[in-house]
């Protein structure tokens, strides 16, 4: 894993804190911020493409009514009230940014009449629930930001009750080497220290403690949702009158250039992961 940068659990809430109101504004009204899972290349379809991605993990982990679910890094809630209104499931939902849960928190009382979902401020190194409350454990495009990834592994292994189900996606770092470009826009842009290759990953849950690990790695995805991105960041950054924000949306656009080519290096991937606490 490199070390070159040394962002701690406080500078991710500060930045996921100062950017939801952007983000909102030109990527996801609904607060969706994730890796779509995309039909082809022809596909353009941010908003169907991150619902399938939330619909494959949903299956993978094998979510029913009888499930109830932790989601770590829950950001706006969308895939927790989601999942509740597709199976009938319990859910929490946790995030470090305390933005992120008040915008989650307002669409459940707006549209989660009858779920039984709640979102609560917190950090993945230290999750605020008893051993073994949970049947399954979820995470999308989170857990690589977190600091001390042996923490949050050995948390998640915690509140997982025996032969409960871990199922998430995560951003990979494929290789040591990260050149400054990728350092840039890929890495310190969002606060991220590093994180692991697909092999890497699927050693470090097993060092956790977590069988049947099953690793995908799904670079193609990450790639297509950068090119869509970028395209609708560049049409939604002509109609914000707002400088400071036109300013960042057309950096963030520039970037999503960046971004993939650093995945074309081989600097940048995107995998998903199924693991099980032993029964
Ligand atoms: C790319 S967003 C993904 C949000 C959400 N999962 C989604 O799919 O829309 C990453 C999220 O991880 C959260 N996060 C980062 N570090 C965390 C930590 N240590 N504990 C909990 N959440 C964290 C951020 O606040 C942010 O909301």
């Amino acid at each position: 894993m490199s070390t070159t940068s040394q962002f701690t659990e406080r500078d991710v809430s500060e930045f996921f804190d100062r950017t939801t109101q952007t983000y909102l504004s030109f990527w996801d009204s609904e607060g969706v911020l994730h890796t779509g899972y995309f039909a082809g290349e022809d596909d353009t379809d941010y908003q169907a493409a991150a619902d399938r991605t939330s619909d494959i993990l949903a299956d993978d982990a094998g979510i029913d009514a009888s499930a109830h679910v932790l989601d770590v890094g829950c950001g706006c809630g969308n895939f927790l009230l989601r999942l509740a209104a597709r199976t009938g499931c319990r859910g929490e939902g946790l995030d470090l940014s305390i933005e992120r849960i008040r915008f989650a928190e307002s669409r459940r009382a707006e549209r989660g009449g009858g779920l039984d979902v709640s979102f609560r401020h917190g950090s993945a190194t230290a999750l605020p629930y008893a051993d073994g409350t949970f049947t399954h454990v979820v995470s999308q495009d989170a857990l690589f930001l977190v600091p001390e990834k042996p923490r949050s592994h050995a948390e998640m292994f915690r509140v997982l009750a025996p032969g409960g189900v871990l199922a998430f996606s995560d951003f990979l770092q494929p290789t040591e080497r990260i050149g400054p470009a990728a350092r840039r826009h890929v890495y310190d842009r969002v606060r991220w220290n590093g994180g692991y290759s697909l092999d890497g990953y699927r050693r470090a849950l097993t060092e956790a403690g977590f069988v049947d690990v099953v690793a995908r790695s799904l670079d193609a995805h990450i790639r297509q949702t950068y090119r869509v991105l970028g395209r609708t960041a560049r049409q939604r950054a002509e109609g914000t009158a707002d400088e400071a924000a036109r300013t960042w949306i057309l950096a963030f656009a520039d970037s999503c250039d960046e971004i993939q080519a650093a995945i074309d290096r081989g600097e940048f991937g995107w995998g998903m992961f199924v693991a099980r606490r032993p029964a």
